[in-house]
């Protein structure tokens, strides 16, 4: 038992520190595969433009939030601190990660409330996996024990099959899920969002999940950070039982984030959140043209992040998350203000194109 709960936390670690190492983004950003339709003659005042969004009845200022990533570690607690401040200061959501370690080891709870701490309006998103509430005995108090953890506003569940199918010490006990989670919105009422985690939901996903209670769906799409790769850097190589690193033979292996969206938004009618290789304003803005309500990041945050931690020991943000998420704002207001669209709601599908590789996913 103990050796499991440091194996958690220690994966959490691992995990940050070879994404920031490098090399661990899909080898294709599908975002850049979305084109604007940009008009020339201005019918909409930049002043004038409102990026204010809503989900689940809560105002934002802007469609886009931190994607879920840590807590976990005590190293992990600046890296929740500064993201929590930011958001609480730009008005948008946050997602903390999973908090199966804070379970297991009820000293790292800290690590996650540090988030609400920063602020009591701040809009949280409480994270678990599918396989920790699968095998809970009880799986709507487990997924209580992480609401009310932070005091959340909404619960992600995630899905990351690939992710435990390729890591040697994978939990892949997972295939109750669904029935589970209706279980959860019921016993709770609170929103459950089915989450990805970067191989994205396909078609028959959404087939599925439109005939359950779920409140929304986060595409984590193929495209962006890749648990695939994290997952091959982390084997150890001496007692390895194959020949080769199914990580590394699995690791373009996704629904990318763009075909994602347009899938939710044809096959189910729920709110969709866009995340995976969400990298700028501009793809926030591309994700809304799809049908997405919010887009998601994740990467990028963790950088910033890191960033104003290194500076200041985790006691005060220097400003990099936030700096980041005015940048984003003013993206997404520059492609508003391109598109001739006054508020979110006027984006839509007319106003984008995509690949021709892109179209071939559709057909
Ligand atoms: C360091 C790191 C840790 C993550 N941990 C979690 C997690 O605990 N739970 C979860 O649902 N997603 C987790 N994710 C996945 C992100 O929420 C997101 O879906 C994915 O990284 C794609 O977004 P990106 O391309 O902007 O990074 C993590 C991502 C990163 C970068």
């Amino acid at each position: 038992m103990v050796n499991d709960r440091r194996l958690n936390e220690d994966r959490k670690l691992d995990h940050i520190k070879s994404i920031t190492e490098g090399g661990m983004q899909a080898s294709r950003n599908w975002m850049d595969e979305v084109y604007l339709h940009p008009d020339a003659v201005p019918a909409v005042d930049p002043a004038g433009v409102d990026a204010t969004a809503y989900l689940f009845g809560r105002k934002f200022d802007a469609p886009f939030y931190v994607a879920a990533m840590t807590g976990g570690h005590p190293k992990t607690k600046g890296i929740n601190e500064v993201l929590a401040r930011a958001c609480a200061k730009a008005n948008i959501p946050m997602g903390v990660g999973s908090q199966r370690a804070a379970l297991d080891n009820e000293d790292l709870a800290g690590t996650f409330k540090v988030a609400r701490d920063a602020s009591d309006k701040l809009f949280l998103i409480a994270n678990i996996g599918m396989s920790q509430i699968v095998k809970a005995k009880e799986p709507v108090i487990t997924a209580k024990k992480c609401i009310d953890m932070i005091n959340a506003d909404a619960i992600a569940i995630h899905f990351n099959k690939l992710q435990e199918l390729v890591q040697p010490e994978g939990d892949r006990n997972f295939t109750k899920i669904m029935d589970i989670i209706e279980a959860i919105e019921d016993g709770l009422k609170i929103p459950v969002i089915v989450k990805e985690v970067g191989m994205g939901f396909s078609r028959s996903d959404y087939e599925i999940l439109r005939n359950y209670r779920v409140a929304a769906v986060d595409t984590g799409g193929f495209g962006g950070t890749n648990f695939s790769l994290v997952e091959a850097v982390r084997v150890d190589e001496d007692s390895y039982p194959y020949t080769r690193n199914l990580g590394k033979t699995f690791q373009d292996c996704g629904t990318p984030t763009p075909i994602s969206v347009m899938l939710a938004k044809k096959y189910t009618g729920l709110p969709i959140l866009a995340t995976g290789g969400i990298r700028t304003g501009l793809d926030v803005v591309k994700a809304l043209c799809l049908g997405a309500d919010m887009a998601g990041l994740a990467y990028p945050f963790l950088i910033a992040a890191l960033n104003d931690v290194n500076v200041s020991g985790g006691n005060q943000s220097n400003d990099a998350c936030t700096r980041e998420m005015e940048t984003i704002k003013a993206e997404i207001k520059t492609a508003m203000c391109l598109l001739n669209a006054k508020r979110v709601g006027d984006l839509d599908d007319s106003q984008v194109h995509v690949s021709a590789d892109l179209s071939r996913w559709i057909e």
